[in-house]
């Protein structure tokens, strides 16, 4: 079977195109390096030692995408290809509405017109938005996102759903993330940020590899166990992992299937801290800083359809992810 992987030189698409390869999928990859560099590609192959044919190309370029299903025979596809910088969103939204939810109508297009109609789609427990409580639940009304990331996030997922609605021979599959962090156990690929990291993890590698100077803890007066907020992180291996099964369901059958991706568990700020100290055996220097705004106090998953249906569990602790990350970012330091 031959799967599309957009966005496949990314963080997330990166380790997921390692499992799919590992698992004998032929894979076709396409980014436009916007947030990304052919390095990760060259070390796909090198963990892998199998080799992919890969496009250079944008998602919102219709006649590159026709030649691409013109060549390859593709019978699925996994759709990572984003912008997903919450901050810049904001600044930018028409960039993020044009590339997100302009680039998806552009590739349901060309897979329509193509005959493959069975795409796994990158969404995130940003859908949930502010006002549902935890664990978050698949069968919970999404929206009331609070930025146009995620507000992209929510209006794609409308629109393949009246996709299916419309024609039922496709198959949906919409997989909410929680938070993804880790890296492939070789620290050959990981997550590689430009500029200054807005996400926890990277911000706590970068100030580990002494990069950056002090983390700020935004806000220790939330109403979780130490006060500062509990997220449900993810080992970035497992996330892709949970890929694979849902794009084997996908391949047999058509529907709509929403599914988080998430341990089930909730970690605070300052215990990823502890974690990350005791895996890299560094001090990470922090100070306490007012919230920031668009925060929620406590975000983890109720992960029981994806183990129910997909047979997914994620496997791997906080200890594991901290390691994992902690070896890409040494090996690494500055980046790919
Ligand atoms: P990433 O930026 O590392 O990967 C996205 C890839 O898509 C990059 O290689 C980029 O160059 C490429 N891309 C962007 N726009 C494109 C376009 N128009 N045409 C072709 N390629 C394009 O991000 P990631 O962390 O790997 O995220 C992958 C997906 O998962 C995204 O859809 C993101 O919104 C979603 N997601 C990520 C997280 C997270 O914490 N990383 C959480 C929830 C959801
Ligand atoms: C963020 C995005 C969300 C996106 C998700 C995964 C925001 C508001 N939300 O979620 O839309 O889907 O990433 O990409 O950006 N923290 C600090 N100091 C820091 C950075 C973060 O204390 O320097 C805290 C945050 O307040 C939060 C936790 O760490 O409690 C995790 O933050 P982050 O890694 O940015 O992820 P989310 O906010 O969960």
């Amino acid at each position: 079977m031959s799967i599309l992987v957009t966005g496949g030189a990314g963080y997330i698409g990166s380790h997921t195109c390692v499992e799919l390869l590992n698992a004998g999928y032929d894979i076709i990859v396409l980014d436009n390096f916007y947030n990304s560099n052919r390095e990760s590609l060259k070390r796909i192959k090198e963990i892998t030692n199998k080799d992919f044919k890969f496009y250079e190309a944008d998602i919102r370029d219709k006649k590159a995408l026709e030649e691409i299903f013109k060549n390859e025979k593709i019978d699925a596809v996994i759709h990572f290809a984003a912008l997903k910088a919450v901050g810049e969103s904001c600044v930018k939204p028409l960039e993020y509405y044009e590339n997100n939810v302009g680039g998806t109508i552009t590739l349901c297009q060309a897979m329509k017109e193509a005959g493959c109609k069975k795409i796994v789609f990158s969404s995130s427990a940003t859908v949930y938005g502010m006002n549902n409580h935890v664990p978050f639940v698949e069968t919970m009304t999404t929206g009331g996102t609070t930025n146009p990331y995620g507000t992209t996030k929510y209006f794609i997922e409308r629109i393949l759903m009246d996709i299916y609605d419309s024609d039922n021979d496709w198959n949906i599959t919409i997989l909410r993330y929680f938070n993804p962090i880790g890296a492939h156990e070789s620290g050959r690929i990981g997550e590689n940020p430009n500029g200054i990291p807005n996400n926890l993890m990277p911000y706590i590698a970068q100030v580990a590899v002494g990069k950056l100077e002090c983390l700020s803890v935004f806000g220790d007066n939330y109403d979780t166990p130490d006060g500062t907020g509990v997220r449900d992180y993810i080992h970035v291996v497992d996330l892709a992992i949970g890929h694979i099964k849902a794009v084997a369901k996908a391949l047999e059958s058509s529907g709509v299937n929403v599914y988080n991706l998430g341990t089930g568990v909730g970690c605070s700020v300052l215990e990823l801290v502890k974690a990350f100290e005791k895996a890299s055996g560094i001090k990470i220097n922090y100070k306490i800083a007012p919230r920031r705004d668009g925060d929620i106090a406590t975000c983890y998953a109720d992960a029981s359809k994806a183990r129910n249906e997909l047979g997914w569990i994620a496997q791997r602790g906080i200890d594991e992810m901290c390691e994992d990350t902690w070896r890409f970012q040494k090996n690494n330091p500055n980046g790919y």
